[in-house]
């Protein structure tokens, strides 16, 4: 019996996955939107992900399929569904990942703590929910947003108005999702993993830091967390994982507030950079975890193999010359070191790397890890 997997989309998530397939022996395959993107040493084939014939002749021979991000349209995923491939996560779950205000809509459903939000379809309702929120507030694009691009922190409702001015050239129409502005102490990002046939494993809590609306750091585990933070931050997960029925790596990120409340900022149905930590720091990686999820295999042990990890991305990468053209002073001065380069070409505030170190000083770990990126960084 030989396992098959099937990747939609060929950015470094993809490419992530290609180590632990090997080593597992499961076969990997990528449908790339282009040539030589990321995960292009897998790729067999290129095409459109929103053309469902082209989506069904990848699917026609893989056990299962799955996913680098979230943006397969709801007809290509069902077209899927309806041709009896596996695909995990699948469409339902999808779709609440897809859309942030479904997403909310949902998670209230659930209990889930969130933010103070609504749909709003105008500047007059943004300014209500201004008005009523202090005067500052978070609006966002329900769709398509990344690395911060589609969220916007304003003081006025005009400041939205060219978005708004988007949704009505849209045909799909919709709102905006405005969200009240948390004052957060620090972020959080919560790692879970659940099979189809329900085994849930969870990762340690770890926390985030943004620069510009970027992920530039996350330390496993977050650090003096209490006993309760983490079992509260592991129960949301679970809760969510199982509630929304989501198969594969489920990243949650979270705001911890001030007065020690967790509130979630969004999820992701897929392995995250706020997980990458794991590949180097815990004893199953999630791109491991990943494939074992959605193969419906027993899932890996979540612990921590150090008593710290950091993950530093290198944004941007060098101007003049290669990544590669740094790995010799890196790897002299900073043999501890995980290196991770994702093949994509440098440009300013691209996520083209990250770097993890683990070991027992915390202090030492994040220097290290600084250290060592930022030699990959002009
Ligand atoms: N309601 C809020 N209150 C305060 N800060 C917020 C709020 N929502 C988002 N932010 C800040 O903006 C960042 C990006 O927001 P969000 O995660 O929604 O955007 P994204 O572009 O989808 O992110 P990603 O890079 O994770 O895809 C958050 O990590 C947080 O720092
Ligand atoms: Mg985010």
């Amino acid at each position: 019996m030989s396992l098959k997997v099937g990747v939609v989309g060929g950015g470094q998530l993809a490419r992530m996955m290609i180590a632990p397939a090997v080593e597992l022996g499961i076969e990997i395959e990528v449908l790339a939107e282009q040539e030589s993107m990321s995960a292009s040493l897998a790729a067999t084939q290129v095409g459109d992900y929103h053309d469902a014939e082209v989506v069904l002749s990848f699917a026609r021979d893989v056990d299962v399929i799955t996913f680098d991000h979230e943006h397969v349209p709801q007809d290509v995923l069902s077209a899927l569904v309806d041709a009896g491939v596996a695909v995990h996560p699948g469409p339902a779950a999808l779709g609440i990942a897809q859309d942030k205000l479904v997403m909310r809509a949902r998670l209230a459903e659930l209990g889930m703590p969130q933010p103070d939000w609504a749909a709003v379809s105008g500047t007059s309702e943004l300014q209500e929910f201004l008005d009523a929120h202090g005067g500052r507030a978070v609006v966002k694009t329900p769709r398509g947003g990344y690395d911060g691009k589609g969220v916007r922190v304003i003081s006025a409702a005009t400041e939205a108005e060219d978005w708004f001015a988007a949704l009505a050239e849209d045909a799909r129409g919709g709102a905006l999702l405005v969200e009240e502005l948390v004052d957060f102490s620090r972020e959080l990002a919560q790692q879970v993993a659940r099979r189809p046939s329900g085994e849930i494993a969870v990762y340690p809590v770890v926390e985030t830091v943004q620069r510009e609306g970027v992920c530039a750091e996350v330390i496993a585990p977050a650090p003096h967390a209490s006993d309760r933070l983490s079992s509260v931050a592991g129960e949301i997960g679970r809760a969510i994982a199982e509630g929304l029925g989501v198969t594969g790596m489920l990243a949650v990120e979270l705001f911890e507030t001030t007065d020690e409340r967790l509130l979630i900022n969004e999820l992701a149905m897929r392995p995250h950079n706020s997980g990458h930590w794991s590949q180097d720091g815990a004893v199953t990686g999630q791109f491991e975890q990943h494939l074992r999820a959605v193969l419906d295999l027993p899932l890996g042990d979540t612990s921590a193999r150090a008593g710290w990890s950091m993950m530093v991305n290198i944004l941007g990468g060098p101007r003049r010359d290669s990544l590669e053209s740094r790995f010799a002073a890196v790897m002299t001065e900073h043999p501890a070191a995980k290196i991770h380069t994702y093949g994509k070409e440098p440009r300013p505030g691209r996520k083209v790397g990250h770097v993890t170190v683990s070991g027992d000083d915390l202090d030492d770990v994040a220097y290290q890890a600084r250290a060592a990126a930022s030699h990959f960084e002009d």
